[in-house]
């Protein structure tokens, strides 16, 4: 499985041949300018976590283009459903295998309006299995014992953790998730896009290491493979 950092909390799991994109935000995000171009990207599936605009943005012209199937809680898949999109709809708890793996939709500590203020649902994360790979991405989410059930079924490879602070997990907190999802290989996400969530990069990686675990804070475009 190849995991594709676009910036901010924009995932891309390569997955045999099958794309699958997560919470797409690439045209309004200045980081990303010149290093991502959404007319390269033709997901088959697109995953969201939550109603917000930083997560939600570039769905619409991706799934015209690309015809993807877009997987989400109830309400905001019912939300794409009424504009035409192909969804599947999920709520907390669920799974459901797809042609290329078994998705879950997790529990998030967080908020899900879009962005006109109607309701989309509650916030979820994803946990991926494909083969023997699994992937928790953990969407936006402060720190809950929740994730502590995680480990129970799940042998995670991976966990995409927001890192950012202010409307996540700050860093502190993120270490402390990894331990809950018992996970050493962490992929930071929801940070530097904004002011309110700017990190010290070196900082972060130092906290990690010194709970013996690895932070990957990947340029935007960069992958990693587990
Ligand atoms: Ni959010
Ligand atoms: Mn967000």
């Amino acid at each position: 499985m190849k995991v594709t950092f676009l910036g901010h909390a924009c995932i891309l799991l390569e997955i045999g041949q099958t794309g699958v994109l997560v919470d797409p935000f690439i045209t309004a995000n200045e980081k990303a300018a010149g290093k991502v171009d959404i007319t390269d990207l033709n997901p088959d599936y697109i995953l969201i976590t939550h109603a917000h605009q930083d997560h939600i943005l570039d769905v619409e012209s991706i799934c015209k283009r690309s015809d993807s199937v877009i997987v989400s809680n109830y309400e905001i898949a019912m939300h794409y459903e009424a504009k035409g999109f192909r969804v599947h709809p999920m709520n907390h708890g669920g799974s459901w295998s797809f042609d290329f793996g078994k998705v879950k939709y997790t529990n998030a500590i967080h908020t899900s309006s879009f962005p006109d203020g109607s309701y989309g649902g509650q916030p979820g994360g994803f946990i991926i299995s494909s083969g023997k790979k699994q992937v928790y991405i953990a969407g936006d989410t402060a720190l809950t014992t929740d994730m502590k059930l995680i480990p129970l079924t799940y042998k995670l490879d991976l966990a995409i953790l927001p890192i950012g602070d202010n409307f996540t997990m700050g860093i502190e907190d993120a270490v402390m998730a990894a331990d809950f999802v018992s996970c050493n290989t962490v992929l930071g996400y929801h940070y530097d896009t904004f002011g309110y969530i700017e990190i010290d990069h070196e900082k972060a990686v130092k906290k990690f290491k010194e709970a013996g675990k690895m932070l990957h804070l990947l340029p935007i475009g960069d992958s990693i493979t587990i």
